[in-house]
């Protein structure tokens, strides 16, 4: 089956063609990143109206690139929530249309599952059951993942989301948006033990998050810095190291403690803050003590792409779920509520 996957949930006009037999034959996406920087987060009337600028031009290009033609494509998969509405609706209008001119039917993805399924798309996949570490822009969750459509939620974050924390504290130190990748790389060259932000949540039992107060902390020693007259970048690459170290701790904390909960020793991370590779690195070793194996997709496919949605399209269309003609969707949708295969 050739599914034609289109993903618009937020900054990234995102399209793929997945076959079920011959895996990925294309992918192509545009990020907003550029129209947005100025204002430092996303402007969701101006991200809803580049979706359309640049919808049709991607179709055509991942077309040619994979050498196929319109009348191949057996289905349509498009991402039909969480995110912003007007940015799903250029996405799911696109894809009905498609769908009712090529006769084919089409399904609503859940993001989040996409980006939960993204890892399946790497030459080792991880076999179900597994914990998955769901950290992104607008998500921190812990989820147990028996198979697709079968989650139990274990954790979440109580308020920011690790990726908002780290664009947040990259806000505020003058760095630009995304904060995430910034963070990184003036992590690289910071000084350990030079400042210490807490763990949240660590010393408690359960698998809640919250990265507010460590974002405070991080704000608190920047202003500190700024009124000691050494607003330098060194000052900046040693609060990113420990800003990155805490969440990290934190994450690797966590993950241990869904693993040993669930009695499991599998662990995939996604979404755009399982692209840290001190956060891969951290979780490597956890895991390589327990024996266990922790799976996550090519940087690329960790932050939003249309490759996740064609493929977790593809397996529940495979599975013969579509929907009517109806455009609808979610700016929140528990992942709950998706049905299994
Ligand atoms: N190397 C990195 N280290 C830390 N954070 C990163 C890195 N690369 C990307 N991020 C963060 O990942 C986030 C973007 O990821 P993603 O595209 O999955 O989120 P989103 O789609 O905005 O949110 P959601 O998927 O929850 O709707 C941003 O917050 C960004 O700062
Ligand atoms: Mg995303």
């Amino acid at each position: 089956m050739l599914v034609l996957g289109l993903e618009t949930s937020c900054d990234e006009t995102g399209v793929a063609l997945y076959d079920s037999e011959r895996g990925l034959l294309a992918d192509a996406l545009f990020s907003q990143i550029d129209l947005h920087r100025a204002y430092g987060g996303v402007v969701p009337e101006l991200a809803s109206r580049d979706h359309v600028k640049r919808m049709l031009p991607l179709i055509r290009q991942v077309l040619d690139d994979a050498g196929c033609v319109a009348t191949e494509i057996d289905a349509i998969a498009y991402t039909a929530g969480p995110g912003l509405v007007g940015a799903l609706l250029v996405g799911a209008s696109c894809a009905q249309a498609l769908a009712f001119a090529w006769g084919v039917p089409a399904l609503g993805v859940h993001h989040m599952e996409g980006h939960l399924l993204a890892p399946m798309l790497e030459k080792t996949p991880p076999q179900f059951p597994f914990v998955a570490l769901l950290v992104s822009g607008g998500h921190t969750q812990l989820v147990q993942v028996d198979g697709i459509g079968q989650y139990t939620l274990l954790g979440e974050s109580l308020d920011d989301a690790a990726g908002e924390a780290f664009d947040k504290t990259a806000k505020m130190m003058g760095l630009n948006y995304p904060g995430g990748p910034e963070i990184a790389r003036l992590a690289e060259r910071g000084v350990a033990g030079r400042y210490t932000f807490p763990r949240p949540m660590c010393d408690r039992p359960g698998l809640m998050f919250s990265f507010s107060g460590l974002k405070t902390s991080a704000l608190n020693t920047w202003q500190h810095c700024v009124s000691a007259g050494d607003d330098s970048e060194k000052a900046r690459c040693d609060i990113a190291l420990a800003f990155q170290q805490a969440v990290v701790e934190t994450l690797t904390i966590k993950c241990k403690r869904a693993l040993k909960q669930a009695g499991m020793k599998r662990l995939v991370i996604a979404g755009g803050v399982s692209a840290n590779k001190a956060l891969r690195a951290s979780l490597e070793k956890m895991l390589g003590d327990m024996k266990g194996d922790v799976f996550y997709a090519r940087p690329e496919f960790c932050t939003d792409n249309g490759a996740m949605i064609a493929y977790a399209g593809c397996q529940r269309l495979q599975a013969g779920q579509h929907e009517s003609l109806a455009i609808s969707v979610q700016a929140r949708w528990p992942m709950e509520q998706l049905p299994p295969l």
